[in-house]
């Protein structure tokens, strides 16, 4: 069973996880923060903006809206989110924390403005530890079609 958690305050890596979703026959969950990102947070030119302060704590964990994931129930998650400051958004790190992933296979996918999955897909790795499988992330730009989506999923075995 395959389950397909994102979070995605812009939409575009939630356009994506929907067609995984679909592609995968899996479930799909929203990380949703309990506060959500105005446009203003996500200001990366902004010193100040909530993004920029909260990304510069590697340690920060924004809280979430909930912690109803159904991980437990799942072998394979895929997590999904936007590449802020070369990385995973800190809300991943707090999804990471919430949930017992040991046994279980996490395959980290990505959008960004260029950016590649590699240092989150290595952060990812050192925060869940030796008990979870964690796969090469995967990048897909934003204008992605159903079609290169579907060829991933059978790439990955994540077909039936
Ligand atoms: C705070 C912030 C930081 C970002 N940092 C990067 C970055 O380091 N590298 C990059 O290629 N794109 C970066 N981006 C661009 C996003 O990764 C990109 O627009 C992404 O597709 C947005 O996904 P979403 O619509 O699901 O939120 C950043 C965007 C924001 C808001």
């Amino acid at each position: 069973m395959t389950l397909v958690a994102y979070f995605s305050p812009s939409g575009t890596t939630k356009r994506i996880a929907e067609i995984l979703a679909k592609e995968a026959d899996a479930s799909l969950y929203e990380i949703v923060p309990e506060t959500p990102y105005t446009t203003e947070d996500l200001d990366w030119n902004n010193d100040y903006a909530r993004s920029t302060v909260e990304m510069k704590d590697l340690d920060f964990r924004p809280a979430m809206a909930d912690t109803a994931a159904p991980v437990d129930t799942h072998d394979t998650i895929l997590v999904g989110f936007p590449i802020w400051w070369y990385r995973e958004p800190s809300i991943i790190d707090s999804f990471l924390d919430a949930y017992d992933f040991t046994g279980k296979t996490v395959i980290p996918f990505c959008t960004s403005g260029g950016s590649s999955a590699r240092d989150a897909t290595e952060r990812m790795r050192g925060l869940l530890g030796e008990g979870v499988n964690v796969l090469d992330g995967a990048h897909f730009p934003a204008s992605v079609d159903e079609d290169t989506i579907e060829n991933w999923c059978e790439k990955m075995g994540l077909d039936d």
